[in-house]
């Protein structure tokens, strides 16, 4: 498949690059000519893996760790992004916990619907954070929040996995009308 879209001198930053998602979004962003930090969070074997990959296609790639959840490990990627790559121009949000098993409403632990809230609202909170002042001084960037078909589809033993996301969606719907004056879309 050949690409229509030029990433060329574009840096990219995908959370959960080694999940499912992430890894064909970071090989796609690369085949669009994209230089790409490769998050992970506990899977270094396989980001170590998707950086050859990347450098074999010729773009450059950085790895770096992070928990999502938490904005203090994700500002802590911001040094060695840019001390290797630049500051990104385009963040992907991939990232996501696994919520199992699913079960009703009146069924589902309380305790449940905390995960999806922290690593699908607060992951995206944490990316604004730190990673959107830098394209507002630059009044360009490209934030992309990766959601699912379970949102729309409201499908019974989904409602923590969809309120996180529905929640996420609410996040970055704001975020667009706070920051699209610096071109951020
Ligand atoms: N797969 C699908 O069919 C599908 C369908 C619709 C939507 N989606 C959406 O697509 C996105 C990716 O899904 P996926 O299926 O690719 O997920 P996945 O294969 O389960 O991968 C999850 C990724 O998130 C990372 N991760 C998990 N907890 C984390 C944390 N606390 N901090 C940082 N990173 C963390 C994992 O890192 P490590 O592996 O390094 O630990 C991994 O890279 C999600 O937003 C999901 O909702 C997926």
């Amino acid at each position: 498949m050949s690409l229509s879209i030029k990433l060329s001198s574009r840096i990219a930053i995908t959370t959960g690059a080694t999940g499912q998602v992430g890894y064909v979004m970071v090989l796609t962003l690369a085949e669009a000519g994209a230089d790409i930090a490769i998050h992970y969070h506990g899977n270094a074997g396989k980001a170590a893996v998707l950086q050859t990959e990347i450098e074999a296609m010729g773009r450059r790639a950085c790895v770096v760790q992070a928990d999502v959840t938490d904005l203090n490990s994700v500002r802590e990627m911001r040094d060695p992004i840019s001390n290797t790559l630049g500051s990104p121009d385009i963040v992907v949000a991939c990232a996501v916990e696994s919520v199992w098993p699913w079960s009703s409403v009146l069924e589902e632990d309380i305790a449940d619907y905390e995960s999806p809230f922290r690593s699908c609202v607060l992951h995206n909170v944490n990316l604004a954070k730190a990673f959107i002042p830098a394209m507002q001084a630059r009044n360009a960037g490209r934030y992309i929040g990766i959601n699912t078909e379970c949102s729309m589809q409201v499908a019974p033993t989904q409602s923590a996995y969809t309120a996180g996301k529905r929640g996420m969606d609410a996040v970055l719907r704001v975020l667009a009308k706070e920051v699209g004056e610096h071109q951020i879309t």
